[in-house]
């Protein structure tokens, strides 16, 4: 890996990509800053190497140009507070003031670039914004593993611009560290648990974690459609019915792997979808109709932690209930809480996908676990087995 710990950045013009796509509220006000957090080691190195470190990052999905809803005015304040240091920033797009900033940069200064992507050639991977980024740095780190997934001109088609200064941060080696472990080397047992709403998200993970666990727990929505497609009663529970096969499939492909697979065997069933609603517990596989499941039940949750106990390595991605609401976060929680448990008794744990994350945060647990990964769809494609394009770009 080319890492910037072996460098010494004195005197450089460092270009960091980095994800601060961090979510807001109303008023814009962070609500959630691990993303900022975890890349203050990489700014940290390479402000105390001497370098001036120019940062550059994105924020949302921005239609048409520029939005000033979607600025990084204030991220750039806010990174200024963990600094205890001045972020240098200008609504201006790159052009003559931006370099006039950058050209005036000293060593151990740093700024931030306006929403990379309120150019349209971003998300296009244009070669030729990657050429004007290019010029304003001597070399490249990337540390944005939440957008390692995107072949964009700041994520990986700049990296071509520094085929000798082209390096990982500190975030995204630990991120490359972390999963590369999971797929290559995890003891066993290795139990995955995978939740969300959708089969149809999680299918490639499922296929490719077929092989290398020996547990795999299947909570949430997504595991409607499996009880539909073994017969099951789901009464008015989310399921895709066009993926009634491919659940068949994964649940061949497991039998014939030798994979323990678990399905909620109760569930918190409602009336109608609200966190008020009238609620009561049923068998997994017998909804009555006019009832949707929320969340699983009692019984699944302590069937889940005996397995959970017992593993050694585990991986979870996705909520086992519509976590949002309260009374339908229970499932989720006993996850939370077992999986720490389990680190506390030497399992290595990895956590990724937004509610799981939000889950083990909102329970003061983020501490207790091996490792939360800061990233979605990233770490998603990464376990699918896909060589990521902004991974890919620092490697060859
Ligand atoms: C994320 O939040 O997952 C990353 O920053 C990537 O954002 P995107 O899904 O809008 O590309």
């Amino acid at each position: 890996m080319k890492s910037i710990k072996d460098v010494n950045f004195a005197g450089k013009k460092v270009l960091l990509r980095v994800d601060f796509n961090v979510p807001t509220d109303e008023y814009r006000t962070i609500t959630d800053d691990t993303r900022i957090r975890e890349s203050l080691p990489t700014i940290k190195k390479l402000l105390s190497d001497g370098a001036s470190v120019i940062l550059i990052a994105h924020m949302g999905r921005p239609k048409n140009g520029v939005d000033p809803k979607l600025s990084l005015d204030h991220v750039a304040q806010y990174l200024g507070l963990l600094l205890k240091q001045q972020v240098l920033f200008t609504h201006d797009l790159l052009g003559d003031k931006v370099t006039e900033m950058v050209n005036a940069m000293k060593p151990g200064e740093i700024m931030l670039l306006e929403n990379i992507r309120f150019y349209e050639g971003e998300t296009k991977g244009d070669v030729a914004l990657a050429e004007q980024l290019a010029k304003l740095g001597d070399c490249y780190v990337n540390d944005a593993f939440g957008a390692a997934h995107r072949e964009h001109s700041s994520t990986a088609v700049i990296a071509r611009f520094f085929p000798n200064d082209k390096y990982f941060g500190f975030l995204m080696e630990n991120e490359i560290k972390n999963l590369q472990y999971l797929l290559d080397k995890p003891e066993h047992p290795f139990t995955a648990i995978i939740g969300g709403s959708k089969i149809s998200s999680k299918i490639d993970i499922l296929y490719n974690l077929i092989p290398k666990v020996d547990n795999m727990i299947i909570i949430g929505g997504m595991r409607y459609t499996f009880t539909k497609a073994m017969g099951g009663k789901i009464g008015n529970s989310i399921h895709e019915d066009d993926k009634l096969d491919t659940a068949l499939e994964l649940i061949k492909k497991m039998d014939e792997a030798g994979v323990k697979y678990y399905l909620p065997i109760d569930c918190v069933v409602v009336d109608r979808f609200a966190n008020d609603a009238n609620r009561m517990i049923t068998k997994g596989d017998e909804i009555p109709d006019g009832w949707e499941a929320v969340d699983c039940g009692p019984k699944s949750s302590e069937l889940f932690r005996e397995v959970i106990l017992q593993s050694k390595t585990i991986l979870w991605n996705g909520p086992a209930g519509v976590f949002e609401m309260h009374n339908f976060a229970k499932g989720t929680n006993n996850i939370a809480k077992d999986v720490a448990e389990a680190c506390g008794h030497g399992a290595f744990a990895a956590i990724g996908g937004g509610d799981s994350v939000a889950a083990v945060k909102q329970m003061h647990l983020a501490d207790r676990m091996s490792y939360v990964s800061t990233g979605g769809g990233a770490m998603l494609e990464y376990l699918e087995g896909k060589q990521l394009p902004g991974i890919k770009a620092i490697m060859e």
